[in-house]
Parts: structure tokens; sequence; C-alpha cells
């Protein structure tokens, strides 16, 4: 991940009435009442059968050296296989393109070496009982990398802009677009191939698919630009109708989508349910079948007047699956946790609130599952007294 451009405090909705504040509930009780909960019931979509609702989080950890994952890489996510997640989504693959990447350690998803790996990755996770995706990536335009590692080309974008007004990389022409394009179908292909259950497209967080998404980074005047989501959402429906081409009807294509981006965390690409209607039914239309609604703390509302988090209006405007996720399960949100902050276990009653009033399906943790493979299997078995703290030093390593 790059250095944040601005940093937004975090706040903390509900009091910190977490769960070791509260008088520890036997493990029996807890076990059955999560026993029974929708949470740990299974979930089916097309092809994909899910033994429950919890999906381990995209997370980047740059130990791939030359984009190739190495055997530890297939024990981490075996690892949290066994930990009883759901859907393990791996950390953004970068597709076939000369500056689809930042840094030399982020794995590949294409070329013979990177997809072997991959193939004991899956085959690894399947063993230990899990089911997985990889989420196809490209960063699009980034500033560089603290290493000082640069692509082999120049970073490409809608417009060359790295953040609103500064230039920073290329503008892609037409014939890069369908490049690109046809890089995150083959991609997906692939992954169809090597045996995964899901593809997820990495189209948040202001990277690529989102630079075009956005006013400020696509100041595009061909038929890729314009002055609304809707016109600037092309590049992505054109990029979800390619993979639908390529995996067939019946591969569940996850989309991860955000309002904010590491540019600007204030950032809203629909101010309103009509704009996000816009911009997402094109693409639920284009095939994609799960919107993976990234927040950084879940529990926040979209829009005044209704307290329905990003997933929940995803939702309700799409009839889609969808994805919750952001501080779910943990103190503070992961851009503090970048910056040192220790985050402790918090309450998940907010979130099964929500998840009971059916507002999305499935519910995405991050920094908890890489701090802990065993974090899913705790919670369903109540656990709680095992949950730990996540501290930065968890990023340095692959446990
Ligand atoms: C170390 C780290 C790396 C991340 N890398 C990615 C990534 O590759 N792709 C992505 O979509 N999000 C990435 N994220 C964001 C997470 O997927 C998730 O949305 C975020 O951590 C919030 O969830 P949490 O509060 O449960 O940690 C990353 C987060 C962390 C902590």
């Amino acid at each position: 991940m790059n250095t944040p451009a601005t940093k937004e405090s975090p706040k903390t909705l509900e009091p910190e009435s977490d769960i070791l504040g509260k008088p520890a509930p036997s493990v029996l009780d807890v076990r059955q009442s999560m026993n029974a909960h929708p949470l740990f019931q299974p979930f089916r979509l097309k092809s994909l059968a899910l033994k429950n609702r919890i999906v381990m989080a995209p997370m980047t950890r740059s130990f791939s050296p030359g984009g190739v994952p190495p055997l530890k890489v297939a024990d981490y996510y075996a690892r949290r296989a066994e930990g009883e997640v759901g859907l393990i989504l791996s950390e953004g693959t970068v597709v076939n393109r000369p500056a689809s990447s930042y840094n030399a350690n982020i794995p590949h998803f294409y070329g013979r070496k990177p997809l072997v790996s991959w193939k004991a990755v899956i085959d690894k996770v399947h063993a230990a009982g899990g089911v997985m995706a990889p989420q196809l990536w490209h960063v699009g335009i980034v500033a560089p990398d603290a290493s000082g590692w640069l692509p082999p080309a120049p970073f490409e974008g809608p417009s060359g802009y790295v953040t609103p007004g500064k230039i920073g990389g290329v503008a892609m022409t037409e014939l890069d677009i369908a490049k690109t394009i046809g890089a995150f179908a083959q991609a997906a292909a692939s992954a169809m191939v090597l045996g995964f259950n899901a593809v997820e497209i990495h189209g948040a967080h202001g990277y690529l698919i989102d630079q075009f998404f956005w006013h400020p980074t696509n100041q595009r005047t061909d038929g890729y630009g314009g002055n609304t989501l809707a016109e600037r959402s092309r590049f992505a429906v054109e990029l979800i109708r390619a993979v639908r081409k390529a995996v067939g009807p019946d591969f569940p294509i996850s989309l991860r989508i955000s309002q904010w981006k590491l540019q600007d965390y204030a950032a809203k690409l629909a101010a309103t349910p009509q704009e996000m209607e816009a911009w997402l039914v094109p693409l639920a239309e284009a095939g994609v079948d799960i919107f993976h609604c990234s927040q950084r703390r879940f529990w926040e509302p979209e829009f005044a007047g209704s307290d329905l988090n990003f997933a929940g209006w995803a939702k309700k405007l799409t009839g889609k699956t969808t994805i919750t996720v952001g501080s779910i399960g943990l103190s503070g949100d992961f851009i503090a946790a970048f910056q040192g902050e220790t985050a402790t276990p918090r309450s998940l009653d907010e979130l099964l609130r929500r998840f009971d009033r059916g507002d999305f399906d499935l519910v995405a943790v991050g920094r908890p599952l890489l701090a802990d493979a065993g974090w899913a299997r705790k919670i369903h078995e109540g656990r709680t007294a095992e949950l730990h703290e996540f501290r930065t030093e968890a990023l340095a390593t692959l446990s």
C-alpha cells in the first residue's frame, strides 16, 4: 500500500463496550449461539459453496520475490482455511501489463512460474477445506514505492494524474485500455483453470479501475471519460463483460469498490443513492455477482437519512450479493494500523444487528485474520478470551 495522502481521524460509534470489557460469557453459551447464528451457516452462489459467511479481506503482503509466491505464502493461506474462513480472498495479484505493479514482491497472476505457484496455493487451500478467489489488480498511477523499485514502463492511468492536478504517469491509449481489459480477462480465465472458486476484481481505493471512476483522475474527453460517474464506468463495464465472457456464466465475479481513495479518504464517487444506482446497476448487468463494498468503518452510514452502510445500499439498489468490511471485531481502522496504532478486540453486536437485518450477505475481515489465522474458529466457538490485539509488527511476518 502507498503512504496515504491525508489522514482522517478514526471515530468510534459505540462506547468502548468491547468484549473484553464485559463479563466473559461461558464458552459453551457462545458456542451454542454462534453455531446457530446465520453468520456460520453455509452460503451458495452459482458454483460457489461456502461453509460460513466469513471472508478474508484481500491484503497485500509483498512476500513474493519477482512476483512468484513461495511455499510460505501457500501455507499462510492454508492456515486461514484450517481456521474456518469461509472464503479467502488473496492479496492483490497483478495482471499482465508492464506497469501493473509498484513493488517487486507483489505476486503476479500471469506467467508460468507465478501460476505454477498459485496452483500450489489453491491446492493447499482446498486440501485444508478452504475456498479461495484471487484479487486481480492493476495499480494504475501511484507514487513510486519506498523500496525504489520501478516497473519497466511508466505507470499508466486514465489521464496521467496520480492525485488531483499532479501528473505521475501516462494517459492510456485506447489500445492500452483494450490490452488491459484483455489482461484481466486472461487472468480470470487462468484462475478458473487453476481451480480457484471465484475471482475478485480490485476496483477500489484509488487504483486503476477506481482512477477511471473518479473525476479528478479521469479527465478524458473520449468515451472512457465524462462528467457523470455512469460515463466514467465504461472501462469497468467493458472489463467485467470481458471477464464474464472468459469465465462463463457460472463462475462468480466479485468487484471490490470503495467511495474513499488512498488519495482522498473523504472522496465520494456517488453522492446520492440515485448516483450509486446509475454506477452499480450497469456493472451488475455486465456480470458482477458480488459487490465487495470497502469501508474503513462498516458502521458508518453511506447517505443521510438512513443507517444503511455501503454494502447495505449496494444490495438494496442492485439485489446482488454484497460483502461488508472495515474494522470488524477491532478498535481503530486499518490506516491507523499502518501508522502504528495497536487495535484491540471489539464486540460484534453492531455487525450482527445489521447482518440479521439482511443488509449484506458476507462479512470480510482483514487485520484480525492477518494477526490470527484462527480468528474465525475462535469466534465460532466463542473463545473470545483467546482473541488478541493487532499490532503493526504483524505486517512484517507471514504467520
Ligand atoms: C496489510 C494490508 C494490506 C492490504 N492490501 C489490500 C489489497 O491488496 N487489496 C485491497 O482491496 N485491500 C487491501 N487492504 C484493505 C483490506 O482488504 C481491508 O479492507 C482493510 O484492512 C479493512 O479491514 P480491517 O479493518 O478488518 O483490517 C489491505 C489492508 C491491510 C491491513
